[in-house]
């Protein structure tokens, strides 16, 4: 696979996986990290990245998960994994507050590391990670997958390419019914829940892909009794001058769409719009442009994948280990931190609680 997400893109579901073999030691035993570790499994098969090593707090879970997913060695503790001299790359799969602390023992132990989103709960440990990143020529990641697969790349370069015109308008939700225990992750606002940190950085992060940098929002949220959003909306204008209406919930079922209108197109990615294997355009034609009797044409921007689409993340951090980068030109680390400072601003703004930094 093309690491860069060119205009040369295939899918990791293909016989064959082009991102370099690395050997992945996975922090976590939970629901996403066993995402992670089956379609490492996965692609192992097609001479692809291999999960080396897992780690939990708790040493059976992590002997339970190494034999669930063929793993060849279960850690008991983080620091256990970060030692192993046969771990390339970490992947961190653990709840939202764990994201910083983890990352930073795992940069102090010289491995390159790919963190779930959100990155950090505070701005300011996200600027201290990329500067610890830096400082020791690590690669480091934010893991917003979303950017990774095919269809969002070439929706970009139609974006960025203005095929249909400028595109001035977008609206984006990722809405969910979840686990809301209040001690669980989602809800509890020490382990850094609510709908903004869980699905909202999917809109709001995409549309910045797409629209460039946010420069100014209003926003609104529902607060649960634990003190975090349960449901919330931001309109935002980007740098671009184009207007984003960006939603999110953890206790609400939303359509999970994208749309983006420009001049001479609507271009729709329907559910789930994060993990995409298909855009719709809408071209209107004739003189008349958008007017509701001009033709419409749609073409279809269509890559379907096998797996659970984490085959292209993996692939992506692969390639850029494999080239010496040191951080993804997909996802880099200044936008990293423009999100983790937007998204303290809009936490302020609704009065969202969050553990202190
Ligand atoms: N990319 C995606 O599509 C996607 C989807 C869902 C979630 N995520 C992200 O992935 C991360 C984990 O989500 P998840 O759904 O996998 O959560 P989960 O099932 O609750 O697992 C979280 C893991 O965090 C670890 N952990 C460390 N300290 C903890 C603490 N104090 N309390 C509870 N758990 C603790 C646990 O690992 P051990 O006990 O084994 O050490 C646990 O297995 C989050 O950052 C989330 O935003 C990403």
């Amino acid at each position: 696979m093309n690491a860069m997400n060119g205009k040369n893109r295939e899918s990791a579901g293909e016989k064959k996986t082009h991102g370099a073999r690395v050997r992945w030691g996975i922090l976590g035993t939970g629901k996403i990290a066993g995402k992670f570790a089956s379609e490492l499994k996965r692609l192992e098969a097609f001479q692809g990245s291999i999960a080396q090593a897992v780690a939990s707090r708790d040493p059976e879970r992590a002997r339970n998960f190494a034999r669930e997913h063929g793993i060849p060695h279960a850690c008991a503790g983080y620091d256990e994994l970060l030692e192993r001299q046969d771990v390339d790359v970490v992947y961190i799969g653990l709840v939202n507050s764990q994201h910083y602390p983890a990352c930073k023992q795992a940069l102090l132990a010289g491995k390159p590391v790919l963190c779930e989103k959100p990155f950090t709960l505070h701005p300011e440990e996200t600027r201290e990670l990329i500067t610890l990143s830096r400082e020791r020529g690590l690669f480091l990641m934010e893991g917003l997958w979303s950017r990774c697969f095919p269809v969002i790349g070439e929706v970009r370069d139609i974006v960025r390419d203005r095929e249909y015109g400028a595109v001035t308008q977008a609206e984006m939700d990722f809405g969910f019914v979840g686990n809301l225990n209040p001690q669980g992750r989602l809800m509890d606002p020490h382990l850094g829940g609510g709908a903004l940190n869980d699905v909202g950085i999917y809109p709001l992060t995409l549309s910045q892909f797409f629209l460039g940098k946010i420069v100014d929002f209003q926003a609104m949220a529902s607060l649960s009794s634990t003190g975090v959003d349960t449901r919330i909306l931001i309109n935002a204008r980007h740098e671009s001058g184009a207007l984003s209406r960006l939603a999110a919930s953890i206790d609400t079922v939303t359509q999970k769409e994208a749309y983006l209108f420009a001049e001479r197109a609507t271009i729709h990615i329907p559910c789930p719009f994060w993990k995409a294997p298909l855009a719709l355009c809408r071209i209107h034609g004739g003189k008349e442009g958008s007017q509701p009797t001009s033709e419409v044409l749609e073409k279809r921007i269509e890559h379907p994948y096998e797996g659970n689409g984490f085959g292209f993340e993996i692939d992506h951090v692969a390639g850029c280990i494999a080239s010496g980068l040191k951080e993804s030109p997909l996802m880099p680390l200044e936008e990293t931190l423009q999100t983790a400072v937007l998204m303290e601003k809009i936490r302020r703004e609704c009065g969202i609680s969050s553990p202190d930094f």
